[in-house]
């Protein structure tokens, strides 16, 4: 099956082409640095052409306010080429509990995109992931000094990002689910012990301090970001992926 990746290039979608690729598929990136930009949708169409699905990896280069237009944008494009190409299947990668943190202009972008997707013409995934372990070292640098890194007590439920490339591949390989799977880690950290726990294992000197306000995930209260009933949970767990 040919499958184009958007994003291709990325975290996720790296891992997602591989893992496709390995299966048998044709799976095909797509990036900006292949020639595709999704906001102006120049490539898109040659992009596209022949494939039975899509799959959308692509992310906004920032998590402000520019965050809706840009997912607002790249999913009209995306939704509008798709039909015209006469793809059967599209998948998207949103956030666990992105509905629940409305302070979070990034999350409610997301929502946005969810809801451009449920609405548009085509039959589609949404592929649901907590926050990525890979992206816990750029959480705690948004708040860090040379003494102290200031992390909210907020919940949180990380997954590897192998273990969401796998999701994501193997829902893009099957039907679509006209709905969404949730997928999580395998442990609830306070985001505070999971920095205490990045630091030891990195031989980090630095302290943790709780701070409700600090950084994006200050935002989300009690167990937005936790996973829900009926989610798929990963086998990897942070302590061993810091291992690695
Ligand atoms: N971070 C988390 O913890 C988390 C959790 C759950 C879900 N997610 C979602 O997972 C998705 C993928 O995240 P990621 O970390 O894999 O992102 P990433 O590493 O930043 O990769 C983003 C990809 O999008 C491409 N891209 C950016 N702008 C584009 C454009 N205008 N047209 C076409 N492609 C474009 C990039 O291409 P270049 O490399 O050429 O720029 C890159 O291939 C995101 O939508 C995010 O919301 C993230």
């Amino acid at each position: 099956m040919k499958i184009a990746v958007i994003g291709g290039t990325g975290l996720i979608g790296s891992r997602v082409v591989t893992i496709l690729t390995k299966s048998g598929h044709e799976a095909v990136p797509h990036s900006p640095s292949t020639g595709l930009d999704l906001l102006t949708g120049q490539g898109l169409a040659e992009a596209l052409a022949g494939a039975e699905v899509v799959v959308n990896l692509t992310n906004s280069p920032t998590f402000d306010d520019a965050s809706p237009a840009f997912f607002r944008t790249t999913m009209d494009n995306l939704l509008q080429a798709a039909d015209a190409t006469g793809a059967g299947h599209v998948v998207v990668l949103s956030i666990v509990g992105a509905d629940l943190v409305p302070d979070l202009v990034y999350y409610r972008a997301k929502v946005l995109q969810e809801e451009i997707l449920k609405a548009g013409p085509l039959p589609y995934s949404i592929v649901r992931a907590t926050q990525f372990f890979e992206f816990v070292g750029a959480a705690m640098s948004w708040t860090s000094d040379e003494n102290t890194v200031r992390l909210p007590a907020t919940r949180v439920q990380p997954i590897a990002a192998d273990d969401v490339a796998q999701a994501v591949a193997d829902v893009s390989m099957g039907a679509p689910l006209r709905g969404t799977r949730n997928i999580a880690g395998p442990e609830v950290f306070t985001l505070d012990e999971l920095g205490r726990i990045t630091l030891a294992a990195q031989g980090d000197r630095r302290r943790v301090v709780v701070d409700d306000q600090a950084g994006l995930f200050a935002a989300a209260s009690g167990d937005a970001l936790v996973a829900k009933d009926g989610a798929v949970l990963a086998n990897t767990t942070y302590r061993e992926w810091l291992a690695r």
